[in-house]
Formats: C-alpha cells, structure tokens, sequence
C-alpha cells in the first residue's frame, strides 16, 4: 500500500516536467544609458546559459523580447505604486490587466515581486502597506485566472538585527511582528519563497580585517566558523548569511519556508577608497557560486544540507548611471558592448576556464590621495547643472574657479567642473558625500592640478 503510493508519487514528479533547478539566473537591470536592446539581450542572457531572468519592472519590451523562449521571468512591482495598490484591489487589477496579461504565458512569467527592499527605507506607511499590498497581489492574480505566478518581495541583510552565529538570525524588532509575521505566514500559505539580496562582499568589505577573503569568495580551504550553539561548521560566508535567515524565520515559527537568493554578486571594479573590487575576486565568487549553486545533487546550506537554493546573479551588464560608489557600477557579468568582463556559464558545466585573471590589485586599502574629477565619456551638457550643485554646497567650494581665480580657465567647462567635484568631495566625504555627480564624476589618484591651481583632494 505504502510502497504503490511512494511508486505513484514518484511517477507523478517525473512526468510533471524538469526538476526544479538550482541553477541561476540572471538579474537584468537597465539603469544604463549604453546597455543592448531587449532582443539582443535576450541573445546574451542565452549566451550566459541562463534559463531565469529577473526583472526590476515589468518592462513591455523586454517581456516581449522574452516572448516564446524557454527563459523564466520574474517581475517587479515599483515601490512607488505599493501604498496606493496595498488600498486598492481595482488598482492592483489593473496592474496585473495591464503589465502581466498581455504576456502570460507565453512570456513564462513565473514570480512577481512587490517592490525591492521595501523594508530599508525609513518610511513607515511603505513598511505597513508591503504585506497588504502582496496579498492584493496575490488575489488579483488568481481573480485574473494567473495561476503559474508566485508572489514575494526582496529583502536586503539589514531586515536581520542579528546575523552571527547564524543561529542568531532575527528580523528587527520595528518589522519582525508587524510585517514579518504575516509577510512569512503568507509565503508558506502560498508555497512562495523568501527572496533575499545576499552579499558576502559588503560584508566581507566593511571588516576586512576581520573577515576572511578567501571566505568571503568561496577560496578558503582552512578557515571555517562554527557556530557555538548549533556545531555547525561554515566553509564560507554566503552560507552563513543565508543561515542567518533561516534561523531568523524558524525563531517566528516558519523553519521550513524556501528561500530564493535574489540577487548575490560581486564587483568587478570600484573605486579608490573601495576594497576589492576587481576582476578576479568577481570571477572567483561568482564562478563559485554558480559551482554551488548549479551543483546536481543540490549542495544547500550547513542549516538545510541537500536543498535546493534557486538564485539570481546581480547583474548581467555594468550599469553606468547607477548612483553612490564605483562598485555599484561594476557587478556586470557582461560589458555594455556584450563581451563579458571575464569567462562565466551560468549552467555550471563549465568547470575550467581558460583565461587568467589579472591579479587582485585592491585586495587591501589604497592609501594616499584621491581626487574626485569628470568622468571619461560624460555627458557635457549634463556638467553645468552638477558644476553649479557642487560650487552651491560647503564654504567657498569654487572661489578658486572664479573669474581672477588661480583656477580660473575660461570656456573650459569640463576643468572647472573637475575642481569643483573635487573640492565638493574633499569637504563632504567624511559626512558621506560620494565621487558619483549621476555618474559624471570618478576618482583618481593622478593629482589634476596645474600651474597655481591645486586641487583639494582627500586623504586615505
Ligand atoms: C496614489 O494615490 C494618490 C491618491 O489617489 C494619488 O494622488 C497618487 O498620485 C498615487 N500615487 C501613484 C504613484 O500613483
Ligand atoms: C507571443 O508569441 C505568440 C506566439 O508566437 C504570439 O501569438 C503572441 O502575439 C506574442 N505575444 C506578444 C505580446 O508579442
Ligand atoms: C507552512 O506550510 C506548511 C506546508 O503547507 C504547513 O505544513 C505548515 O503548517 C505551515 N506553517 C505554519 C506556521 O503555518
Ligand atoms: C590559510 O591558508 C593560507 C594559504 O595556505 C594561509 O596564507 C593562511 O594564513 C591560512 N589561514 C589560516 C587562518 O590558517
Ligand atoms: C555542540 O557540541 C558541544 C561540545 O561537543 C556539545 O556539548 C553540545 O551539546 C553540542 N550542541 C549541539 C546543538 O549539538
Ligand atoms: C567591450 O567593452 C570593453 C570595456 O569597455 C572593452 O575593454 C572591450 O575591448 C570591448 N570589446 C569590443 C569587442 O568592443
Ligand atoms: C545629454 O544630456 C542631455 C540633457 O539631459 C540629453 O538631452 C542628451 O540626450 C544627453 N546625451 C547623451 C548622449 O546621452
Ligand atoms: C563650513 O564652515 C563652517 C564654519 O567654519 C563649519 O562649521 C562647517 O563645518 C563648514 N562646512 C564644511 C562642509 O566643511
């Protein structure tokens, strides 16, 4: 009797289609000015071997360009509409009329997410209208005859207060019974995942004294972390993160909800005062990750061994008018002409690359001085507003660039706005001010001044 049941069980999953699969797919952000169209992009993230895409939006051209392939998509919710939608189930209709219906399903929409990391934005009302707006969602869906689609919405690592041991995992107290709860209660109802952003390299680069590198990519066969109340034994750092949520979830009563590692990915360049942006640790980590990720049985994590942990890499191409630091602009897996910044497959089935990667230059903190100029390839009618900003803030930011000034070059734009960027950062660093003018400013340690005019800079 037992045994026919397991039998029929087992036939029923084989003829249900392709096991569901670790193997990751890829984030396709869009906040670039040079980046290939929907079609050819489709072609590249073929080219990748992906067979899952993610989506900050619901893009009509990229959903079309996803028309008819094999390729699963998830898409997004913008964070603007989420107060209004979480209020209004005809709103949340509309939604889904007029972004997912002219695509389901022969566009293989399969997860919709409701905003990206709501939960670390200071705005309470946002906060309290997620999980509402998710459940509207989610009714519009099925009231619209959707029913391949699942519903979630992404968390950044700061939802968990606590993190190490993983044992400790907890969500912040102002959301962990006011959004969590039923956030969590509503995934397990709907057999939806916890979709987490998980970067070992923020981690990793905010103590990198403390933390291991070679743990951090996934290079370490020495060091391991036990945790001192569940013996177990960590090789390296996403695996810790990602514990940390599954014990935060087990500590509100949900210890067997899926996770779906978002985005993870690491930096391929940065800036200056940034550490180890480069394009061997990207190579190394990412190409790890995949390994693990891809592997066929699924490796999981010490918390949950054997278990499949689907993902998305952060991100397919280099995205230049992403805003803050240099390496925000440099998680491409791909450069914006298509080439890929160093050798990768997606599918996992490449296990030697040819290629040999360039040394690690940044491993550790560059010390010395950087200016902050304009950037190769800005736009220059866009100068003149980020000139005008900067010579705006702080105490007597431009006077060198004034008429009679040692700085001052006539018609020559593009300097002054170098002095400028420069003086603004080398007054406001220190209060977080950042080198990035909408990506028209970047550092550098080769010093810009000339003649009499010497340019403030920033020590490291
Ligand atoms: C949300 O609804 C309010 C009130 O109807 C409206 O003024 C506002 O424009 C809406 N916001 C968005 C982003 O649609
Ligand atoms: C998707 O492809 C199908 C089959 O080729 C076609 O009938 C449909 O109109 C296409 N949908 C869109 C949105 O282009
Ligand atoms: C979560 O879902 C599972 C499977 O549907 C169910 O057995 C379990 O009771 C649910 N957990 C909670 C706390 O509701
Ligand atoms: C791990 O091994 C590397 C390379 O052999 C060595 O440089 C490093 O010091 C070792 N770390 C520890 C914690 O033993
Ligand atoms: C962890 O190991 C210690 C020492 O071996 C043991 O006393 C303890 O019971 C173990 N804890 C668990 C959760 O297995
Ligand atoms: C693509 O862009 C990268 C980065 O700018 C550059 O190094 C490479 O030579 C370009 N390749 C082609 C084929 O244009
Ligand atoms: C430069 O910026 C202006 C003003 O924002 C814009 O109209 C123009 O299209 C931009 N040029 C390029 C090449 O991006
Ligand atoms: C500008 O000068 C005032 C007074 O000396 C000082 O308090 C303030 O911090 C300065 N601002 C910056 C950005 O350095």
């Amino acid at each position: 009797m037992r045994l026919l049941h397991l039998l029929a069980l087992s036939l029923l999953i084989s003829v249900s289609g392709a096991k569901f699969s670790g193997r990751p797919g890829v984030n396709y952000g869009q906040l670039g000015n040079n980046l290939p169209s929907p079609a050819d992009s489709v072609n590249l993230i073929k080219s990748l071997n992906a067979k899952r895409v993610k989506l900050y939006d619901a893009n009509p051209k990229i959903l079309t360009a996803l028309n008819g392939t094999d390729i699963t998509v998830s898409v997004m919710v913008p964070n603007e509409l989420i107060v209004n939608i979480s209020k209004s189930e005809s709103l949340s209709d509309d939604w889904i009329r007029s972004n997912i219906l002219p695509f389901y399903p022969t566009t293989k929409i399969r997860y919709l997410l409701v905003g990206n990391e709501i939960l670390s934005f200071p705005d309470s009302e946002l906060k309290s209208s997620l999980v509402p707006a998710m459940r509207k969602i989610q009714r519009s869906l099925k009231s619209l005859g959707v029913k391949k689609v699942k519903v979630g919405t992404t968390l950044a690592v700061d939802v968990l207060q606590s993190s190490f041991p993983p044992s400790s995992g907890e969500f912040r107290s102002d959301i962990s019974g006011l959004v969590m709860k039923p956030m969590l209660q509503f995934l397990n109802r709907t057999k939806s995942f916890l979709f987490v952003d998980v970067y070992p390299y923020f981690a990793w680069a905010q103590d990198p004294t403390h933390v291991d590198l070679d743990y951090a990519i996934f290079e370490s066969s020495n060091v391991t972390v036990t945790d001192p109340v569940t013996n177990l034994t960590y090789h390296n750092l996403f695996d810790q993160m990602i514990d940390a949520f599954v014990f935060a979830m087990k500590r509100l009563g949900y210890p067997d909800l899926r996770i779906w590692v978002a985005e993870t990915g690491w930096p391929n360049n940065g800036d200056y005062d940034q550490i180890g942006a480069n394009i061997y640790n990207a190579a190394t980590y990412n190409r790890n990750v995949v390994k693990k990720l891809a592997a066929d049985p699924p490796v999981g994590t010490p918390a949950r061994p054997g278990k499949v942990l689907p993902a998305f890499v952060f991100a397919l191409y280099n995205e230049n008018q992403k805003t803050g630091p240099g390496t925000e602009r440099h998680f491409g897996l791909l450069h914006p002409n298509g080439t890929q910044v160093y050798g990768i497959d997606l599918s996992g089935k490449t296990t030697e690359y040819k290629e040999s990667l360039p040394a690690p230059e940044n491993n550790e903190f560059y010390k010395g001085k950087i200016w902050c100029v304009v950037a190769k390839g800005a736009n220059w009618t866009q100068l003149g507003d980020a000139l005008s900003y900067a010579c705006s803030q702080g105490n007597n930011t431009c006077d060198p660039i004034q008429r009679g000034g040692p700085c001052h070059k006539p018609d020559l734009t593009v300097l002054h706005a170098s002095y400028a960027f420069s003086s603004y950062w080398a007054q406001f660093r220190k209060t977080g001010g950042t080198c990035s003018f909408n990506g028209l400013a970047t550092q550098t340690i080769k010093d810009p001044s000339y003649g009499r005019c010497e340019f403030p800079s920033v020590t490291l």
